[in-house]
């Protein structure tokens, strides 16, 4: 049996890694070490193997703790777990800078100490800034960092710390840059969940701007292939992007969720612009499908009927969030209580 230690496993993309590899392979044992903060979700973990999955509560910033989960015969890190919205990020940077970044580097750290073979970086497309759009232009591996939210500022940093401590110490690192994510079990806070969840409920679905924003979707399953296969075949040192040549405007997205679950385009809200909103962004992932064989395996169309089917089928799932700490957030961000029709 390979072990692999992997962080933030209870959230979105880190358990949909997680089942991923416990279905596609048998040789893999996994340690997943997650604070359980408002995105972290032991339901995310319901049913996996509990022979092969290992949970253990922990957060990357607290040293002992990492290092007392982490084995001395572990294979890989793999660094999922962060602070992940932008939004809350305009709020408050301060719980981003400490897990983002210093719980990078404790885990560095700690894969120094304990010889671990490989470190895999979770990261994300938001470190290249944003593109002009109407354009051609792309993000490729040598695009410049120019973070512009603070939580691709600090995302950025925590690529910086995993390129020093792999420039100084050796140790084998590869990082992943990905863009915008979706598919069942993610956090009702991000666009795609935020708008099946308020559309199912009747309430208005709030977007910025002038909902001409471009994001680049990728299903989230077919990320965490991404992640296993860089893992498996990455060069150390290297950086890749990731994504599904598939490029959306928000307005399009968000008529598509309302289209599909038959509401009417009326519950769309205009609402006050996010701060520094990048305008597009678009990968180009001619590397890690020529270096490391990986394609895309889903389309956005069949990608987003599974999503909304998930949504639809686990309301519960949905429900538990939005009658928690999620109300304060939401009134907070939005100036209207969940539920407002
Ligand atoms: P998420 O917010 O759903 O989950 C984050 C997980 O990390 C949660 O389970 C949380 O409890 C855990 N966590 C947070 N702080 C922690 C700490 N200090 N110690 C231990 N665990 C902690 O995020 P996600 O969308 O699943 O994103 C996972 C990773 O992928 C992040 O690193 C994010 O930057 C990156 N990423 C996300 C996207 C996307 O579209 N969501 C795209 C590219 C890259
Ligand atoms: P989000 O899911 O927060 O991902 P990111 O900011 O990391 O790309 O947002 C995706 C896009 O949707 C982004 O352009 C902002 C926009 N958006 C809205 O228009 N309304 C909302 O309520 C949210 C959360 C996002």
């Amino acid at each position: 049996m390979k072990k692999i230690f992997v962080t933030g496993g209870a959230g979105f993309i880190g358990s949909a890694f997680i089942r991923l590899v416990l279905d596609e392979t048998s040789d893999v044992e996994i340690i997943d070490f997650d604070a359980l903060t408002y995105a972290g979700n032991l339901d995310n973990l319901v049913g996996l193997d509990e022979n092969r999955h290992k949970f253990i509560h922990g957060d990357i910033r607290n040293r002992e703790a990492v290092l007392n989960a982490l084995p001395d015969d572990c294979d890989a890190i793999f660094n999922f777990a962060a602070e992940s919205h932008v939004d809350r990020s305009i709020h408050s940077a301060d719980e981003f800078l400490t897990t983002n970044i210093i719980g990078t580097q404790v885990l560095l750290d700690a894969a120094r100490a304990k010889n671990i073979r490989r470190f895999v970086q979770v990261s994300t497309d938001e470190v290249m800034g944003t593109l002009p759009e109407d354009d051609t232009a792309f993000f490729n591996e040598d695009s410049p960092i120019q973070p512009n939210s603070p939580y691709a500022a600090s995302k950025a940093s925590a690529e910086l710390v995993v390129r020093a401590a792999r420039e100084t110490f050796g140790i084998d690192a590869v990082i992943t840059r990905c863009g915008n994510n979706y598919g069942p079990r993610q956090f009702p806070e991000k666009l795609i969940p935020l708008m099946i969840a308020n559309a199912m409920n009747d309430e208005p679905l709030p977007v910025y701007g002038d909902g001409k924003n471009v994001r680049d979707w990728i299903y989230v399953e077919d990320h965490a292939r991404a992640i296993w296969m860089v893992y498996e075949k990455g060069k150390s040192g290297e950086a890749y992007n990731i994504g599904a040549r598939n490029e959306r405007q928000n307005l399009e997205v968000v008529t598509s969720i309302l289209d599909s679950l038959g509401k009417p385009h009326s519950l769309i809200k205009y609402v006050t612009d996010r701060l520094g909103h990048d305008r597009r962004y678009a990968i180009d992932a001619t590397k890690v499908e020529n270096e490391i064989g990986w394609k895309t395996q889903t389309t956005w169309e069949e990608g987003l009927a599974k999503t909304i089917r998930w949504y639809q089928e686990n309301q519960d799932w949905v429900e538990r969030i939005r009658n928690g700490a999620y109300r304060d957030y939401y009134k907070k961000h939005y100036g209207m209580e969940v539920g407002t029709v």
